[in-house]
């Protein structure tokens, strides 16, 4: 059993998809390591590190992919790499499938069985291969690092022999698991933080991060939360009663962080063009959604934007901005995974095509995209 790990060819890419501590469990387990040069280098991983505990260095792309029977990757193979994996390999990725009929096509007529991590199961059993929420969680932490790093004044209260400086009031739409980890962060640095979001479960979760939750709890409210713990899209009236609420508290806000998404489509519009301009000159506001579309009317993904006196944040993968931290938790939920896809007596792939974690995000199989959600209609 050979499995490879590639160079992720993606610009701005900087994670990779197995890590030393993977590399020894899976060599334990019978397979054959194959580490294509370099591929750990952007996230503090050099070559030498993969070799130590028993990888084979691969000098390019193509010779990693040579007659491997699996793939870790972090993205979606390219259509550039496809032509180097054998028939009948299992890649094992965050595919983003949403939206991407052709992609899938490729990846399914290449014979490529294909898993998207992304759609794994929110069960009590598939906690450790979450990768939504391992990502999600060092998002909402460098959100904040980001907020402080461009914020020209101080997060926490200072009082001082030169006077007190107060401090900062931040404010973070959408509390799932990026939205937690950023009012914690925020809390430990000092801020008076508030947040706000459409599930009612939301509420207790903010309270006991000591935050306070602003939101809209009326009957739609109530009836938020699908049965796989993800937000709906909310009404047209919903939405206007929100933003009429999010309109008088952002004004006072300093640092406002948002991380709204809802599964499959465009993130909610949550922040106007005209909320950034009732804030105060040098606040700075995070859109973690900014390539879903947004939840930021103007952000960019990619930089730091001034829309008046206001600084919008969009940068593009937050969880590669900390990288070394992202490859080692997306590594560990990788592994997690592709254990249960090994017969460890045989040291041999034997994917139980029943199990309900295959089911789930298995995308692609013998030439076809076999995932009900994702058929061409
Ligand atoms: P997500 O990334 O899909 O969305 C982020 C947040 O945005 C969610 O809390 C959502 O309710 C919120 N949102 C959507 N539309 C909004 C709007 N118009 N205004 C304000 N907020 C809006 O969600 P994530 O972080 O993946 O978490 C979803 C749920 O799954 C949470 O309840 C989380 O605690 C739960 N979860 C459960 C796990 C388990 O193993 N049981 C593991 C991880 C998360």
């Amino acid at each position: 059993m050979r499995i490879a790990v590639p160079r992720e060819v993606v610009e701005a890419e900087p994670r990779v998809a197995a890590t030393p501590d993977t590399v020894k469990r899976f060599t334990a387990l019978g397979a054959t390591m194959v580490i294509e040069t370099g591929a750990g280098v952007a996230s503090g991983i050099p070559d030498g590190d993969y070799e130590a505990v028993g990888a084979v260095i691969a000098p390019d792309a193509a010779a990693a992919y040579a007659d491997a029977d699996v793939v870790l990757k972090v993205r979606r193979p390219s259509a550039a790499e496809i032509p180097l994996l054998k028939r009948g390999a299992t890649v094992v990725a965050i595919l983003d499938p949403y939206g991407q009929t052709e992609a899938l096509k490729a990846l399914a007529e290449a014979g490529l069985n294909t898993f998207a991590m992304e759609l794994m199961p929110r069960i009590t059993r598939a906690q450790v291969m979450d990768v939504l929420s391992s990502q999600a969680n060092l998002a909402g932490y460098r959100a904040v690092i980001d907020a402080a790093a461009e914020y020209d004044r101080v997060l926490p209260m200072m009082m001082t022999a030169a006077g007190t400086v107060p401090a900062a009031r931040a404010f973070v739409m959408g509390a799932g698991v990026a939205g937690l980890q950023a009012i914690a962060t925020a809390r430990r640095l000092g801020a008076v933080v508030t947040a706000t979001d459409v599930r009612p479960a939301a509420k207790e979760q903010v309270e006991s991060l000591g935050a306070k939750f602003v939101a809209v709890e009326d009957e739609e409210f109530k009836q938020a939360e699908t049965a796989a713990g993800y937000a709906k899209p909310m009404s047209a009236e919903y939405q206007a009663k929100q933003a009429a609420l999010v309109a008088e508290h952002i004004k006072k806000q300093d640092i406002v962080i948002t991380t709204a998404l809802i599964p499959g489509r465009p993130a909610p519009r949550l922040v106007s063009a005209e909320m950034l301009a009732s804030m105060k000159p040098g606040s700075v506001v995070v859109d973690l959604a900014v390539e879903r579309g947004g939840n930021v009317e103007g952000s960019v993904a990619g930089g730091v934007t001034k829309i008046g006196a206001v600084k919008v944040i969009g940068y593009a993968n937050v969880p590669g901005r900390v990288a070394a931290s992202a490859s080692q938790l997306y590594a560990k939920n990788l592994y997690a995974f592709v254990e249960t896809l090994i017969d460890k007596a045989q040291k041999a792939l034997a994917i139980n095509w029943d199990d309900e974690l295959v089911k789930a995000t298995l995308i692609t199989r013998d030439g076809a995209v076999v995932h009900p959600a994702f058929q061409a209609a």
